[in-house]
């Protein structure tokens, strides 16, 4: 099975380029699922649905084609299916704190849920081997990157807290119940957590796995969108995943360099010059702004032919990690893969939470974790390929601000 994550800032093209993806790998033969986790879901628009047919089918997959499918979540769905007994449970307790009874309910969806329903439906769709390709349309970035940490969390979550939790229910409850008349959780709500828990096993190394799972950055060759993609790109390496390509989408065409349009390109010009200095090694597809928005079956063809250029979409474009940080005795390290430098003269600059590093003609950005960019002192080694960048101490005054 091929699990390849669209992610990106909102509007840049993610839901495009995964139902363009999702048309190629059909066509290759292969049973292939879109799945939107936008709650802004638009797979229906971009294919040129009528939205009643998915609305009809409640969340679930519906077919679009010959081994293609589409789904968006429905997250009330999920919650009646999967969380059920959780969320009665928490939007008792908020309404006896005094919680106006619809806001309660509301307020129980936790920040998490959705992404859990998503991770369930991923292990599910593995272990019965459903489709052979899921290919995954993710809300705007900050968002979507919360499910990639959601198995260790819970992990922990079990290990630590739960089996505490469910004996102080078990003891305390009672007595609490009387006391302070607050809905103390009772076997329905932990087996439930149990249950789903239970269910998502083995999700995380499917997903931390390269040969099974990639996550491709869709960008727009502007300051901000890079910014914000430089940033998941950052996270996503921290996570061990398999970043295999970035797509830079909607370039303005040659043709409008003199005019109005003469700055807009002069600087997406240099944005995907500076692009090539923040993702290098993982490659950039390039892909054009269209003269019209991208809906329908055609022109959804049409831009997984600009995206992939005759490769097999479904090819792993880059194997291993950009970089890798680790810390070691107190101190953090960083490791880049340089191929080909001769030379042992590194320069280094840290530009706020950037670090910027010359090395034989090489220029690299790396954007730092807050931690690492707090340090004070940076170094750098070459060893053989590869380049050490130690970071000690942490900058004066900086502790606070975390
Ligand atoms: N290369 C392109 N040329 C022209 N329009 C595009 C291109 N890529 C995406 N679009 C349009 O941009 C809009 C946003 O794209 P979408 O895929 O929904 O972005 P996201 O899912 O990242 O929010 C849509 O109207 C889509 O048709
Ligand atoms: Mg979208």
């Amino acid at each position: 099975m091929r699990i390849i994550f669209f992610a990106g800032k909102g509007g840049v093209g993610k839901t495009s380029a995964a139902a363009a993806t999702g048309i190629k790998a059909a066509e290759m033969g292969l049973r292939t699922l879109v799945m939107s986790l936008d709650v802004a879901h638009s797979l229906s628009d971009i294919f040129d649905l009528d939205k009643g047919l998915l609305d009809q089918n409640k969340g679930r997959p519906l077919q679009v084609g010959d081994n293609l499918w589409i789904q968006e979540l429905d997250i009330q769905e999920e919650i009646e299916q999967n969380w059920g007994d959780i969320h009665r449970y928490l939007s008792t307790l908020l309404n006896t704190t005094g919680l106006d009874e619809i806001l309660a309910e509301e307020l129980a969806i936790l920040p998490g849920m959705e992404e859990v329903s998503l991770l369930l439906y991923i292990n599910r769709y593995a272990k019965t081997k459903t489709y052979d390709v899921l290919l995954l349309d993710c809300a705007p970035t900050g968002e979507s990157l919360r499910f990639i940490s959601i198995p260790t969390a819970l992990e922990w979550y079990m290990k630590k807290i739960f089996k505490m939790e469910r004996t102080l229910a078990k003891y305390v409850g009672p007595l609490a119940r009387k006391v302070y008349n607050v809905p103390i959780p009772g076997d329905d709500y932990f087996d439930a957590i149990a249950g789903l828990f239970d269910r998502l096993k083995g999700v995380d190394e499917l997903l931390a796995d390269p040969k099974t799972t990639s996550v491709r950055l869709v960008a727009n060759p502007e300051k901000v969108v890079l910014k914000e993609t430089q940033r998941a790109f950052m996270y996503f390496c921290l996570h061990k995943m398999n970043i295999d390509a970035i797509i830079i989408n909607r370039i303005l065409p040659d043709d409008v360099k003199e005019g109005y349009f003469k700055s807009w390109h002069e600087s997406q010009r240099l944005n995907m010059e500076m692009a090539k200095e923040v993702f290098s090694p993982v490659p950039i597809f390039h892909v054009p702004l269209f003269k019209d928005e991208v809906l329908g079956y055609e022109r959804l063809h049409l831009l997984a032919e600009r995206i992939y250029a005759g490769r097999n979409p479904l090819e792993r474009f880059f194997e291993g990690e950009p970089y890798k940080l680790s810390k070691e005795d107190g101190r953090y390290r960083l490791v880049l893969n340089l191929p080909f430098v001769s030379t042992d003269n590194v320069e280094l600059h840290k530009i706020g939470d950037e670090l910027v590093i010359r090395v034989g003609g090489i220029k690299r950005h790396v954007l730092l974790p807050r931690h690492v960019a707090a340090s004070r002192s940076v170094r750098a080694k070459m060893e053989g390929e590869h380049l050490n960048i130690f970071f000690e101490g942490e900058e004066h005054g900086k502790r606070k601000e975390c």
